[in-house]
């Protein structure tokens, strides 16, 4: 071990310092984001192919429960930076609970905009204990972005979505991690994709990494968008997007392009997964692997089953699938997709009864 050498974690920026924009040690607002563990299993390896190795970097570890906090921490010390005393964003939860823990760390008052209805509970829970100003719009996320941007341009507010560019600074800093750990980047990397920011970070790291000459070669980025919310694989933005992802309901994502290129660049994929494949992955990494994270996260085990399906071969490749929130924040899809408990008398032999054990 290391000798019992104390290791203090202190947040991604301070750790990748060197790589983010940050100045002012005095302004880092850090909750100790990142860090978090790439899990390796060995079971879904074996179903995916000969000598494959997979690992999951479960984002639902960070102090909000998704990978969020990775962008937040330097957006919001940025502001800090730049003396601003309110922040605001549209979300589909996630980017709103990051928001709000990260305003309410640096007192700062956070707005945030949420889809009517469409948020998992857990989410909505998070923005208004860390007491943040909650709007719940009658529209979607594309049209909650759309008043943002504009309240942005003529108010004294900060705009913390990943439009804002700190935010995909911090982001990148998984892909560091990732490195770091393997000693290289994976041959494959699977996400979900939503408003595009994360695999617009994640190619960025990348690329920062291996022009540094810290890494000798790049993944391919395959990310993945739910059937009904898939305007990249479509080619065209979808008015009405659809998904029990609710994370990433999204029509008409604000890094398009930049996901394009990140695909383009590293020979990879965007292509989309049916509701009912976001769940049998859900379900899969909760029963299988003993990880619970979101549906929209399960969208990338979902995409590596559909290529593993339609033949593509993974032998003796390192595989990276970004397991992007926690799912405790959807406790309503969690109880909807498993079975029913059981509800029984207190009596002991009504429970043998019932529980039909081995006797020792
Ligand atoms: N997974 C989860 C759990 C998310 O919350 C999001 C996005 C994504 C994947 C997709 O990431 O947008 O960078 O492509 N959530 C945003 C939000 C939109 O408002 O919380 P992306």
């Amino acid at each position: 071990m290391d000798g019992g050498k104390k290791f203090l974690w202190q947040g991604v920026i301070r750790h990748y310092r060197e790589y983010l924009p940050i100045k002012k040690d005095d302004c880092i607002v850090t909750l100790l984001e990142g860090n978090t563990p790439l899990i390796p299993s060995r079971r879904l390896a074996a179903e995916i192919g000969k000598n494959t190795e997979i690992f999951f970097k479960f984002e639902g570890l960070n102090p909000t429960g998704s990978f969020k906090d990775r962008g937040m921490t330097v957006a919001i010390s940025r502001a800090k930076e730049e003396g601003a005393s309110a922040v605001i964003c549209a979300s589909t939860g996630n980017t709103s609970a990051s928001a709000a823990a990260y305003a309410a760390r640096a007192g700062m008052k956070a707005i945030v905009l949420i889809p009517e209805g469409k948020i998992a509970l857990g989410k909505l829970s998070q923005a208004m204990m860390h007491g943040a100003l909650v709007v719940q719009l009658e529209g979607n996320f594309d049209e909650a972005l759309e008043i943002v941007r504009a309240l942005g341009e003529k108010y004294k507010v900060e705009i913390v979505n990943s439009i804002n560019p700190y935010r995909i600074e911090g982001q990148k800093t998984a892909s560091f991690e990732i490195c770091d750990v393997l000693g290289q980047p994976p041959d494959q990397h699977f996400l979900p994709v939503g408003n595009a920011g994360n695999i617009t970070a994640y190619w960025k790291g990348y690329k920062e990494y291996n022009a540094k000459g810290k890494t000798k070669s790049l993944p391919h980025m395959n990310g993945f968008q739910a059937e009904g919310s898939a305007p990249i694989v479509r080619g065209y933005p979808i008015k009405n997007p659809e998904t029990l992802a609710t994370a990433i309901r999204i029509g008409n994502p604000a890094s398009w392009k930049s996901a394009e290129a990140a695909r383009d660049e590293s020979e990879g994929v965007i292509d989309m997964v049916s509701d009912d494949e976001i769940v049998k992955a859900y379900k899969y990494l909760g029963r299988n692997v003993g990880i619970f994270c979101e549906p929209a996260s399960a969208a990338s085990v979902a995409g590596l089953f559909k290529m593993k399906e339609k033949g593509a071969r993974f032998d003796g490749q390192k595989i990276v699938c970004t397991l992007t929130g926690h799912g405790l924040k959807d406790p309503d899809n969690a109880i909807k997709f498993s079975e029913p408990t059981l509800k029984l008398p207190a009596k002991i032999d009504t429970v043998v009864n019932a529980l039909q054990l081995e006797k020792r």
